[in-house]
């Protein structure tokens, strides 16, 4: 589930880079909808039961992690309205798009 996150995430980056805008937008609407999937797949009390990298945070801080979540979502809608005018694509990514997967992972997420 983030694996396909990640790479949908990189094609986002490579369509806005060319300026097909189009293509990128339908891939920013799904990604959306994926992080709202997501919110239910880390329900209470589930942490012993599946082999996971998400740390006990996750469930320990619940409200934030969802709230985290959602505003990943929220942004990726958002990009999609502010992509087009964007004067610095690769910021205006970063800024919506990236940015959210660090502040999740930085808190959230084993080191590797
Ligand atoms: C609100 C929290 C949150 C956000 C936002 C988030 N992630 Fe994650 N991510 C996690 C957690 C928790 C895990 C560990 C999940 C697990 O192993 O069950 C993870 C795991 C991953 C993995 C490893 C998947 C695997 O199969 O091992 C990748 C790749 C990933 N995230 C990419 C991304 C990308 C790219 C973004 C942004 C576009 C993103 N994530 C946004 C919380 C988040």
């Amino acid at each position: 589930m983030f694996s396909k996150n990640y790479s949908t995430a990189k094609r986002v980056q490579a369509f806005s880079s060319k300026g097909d805008f189009e293509k990128a937008k339908k891939l920013m609407i799904e990604m959306s909808e994926n992080y709202k999937v997501l919110l239910d797949l880390f329900p209470e009390n589930t942490e012993d039961e599946f082999d996971t990298e998400a740390l006990p945070t996750v469930w320990e801080e619940k409200d934030e992690f969802n709230a985290l979540m959602t505003k990943a979502s929220d942004d990726m809608i958002k990009l999609t309205s502010v992509i087009e005018d964007a004067e610095d694509i690769r910021g205006t990514l970063k800024q919506f798009m990236w940015s959210n997967c660090k502040a999740c992972h930085s808190r959230y997420r084993e080191e590797h």
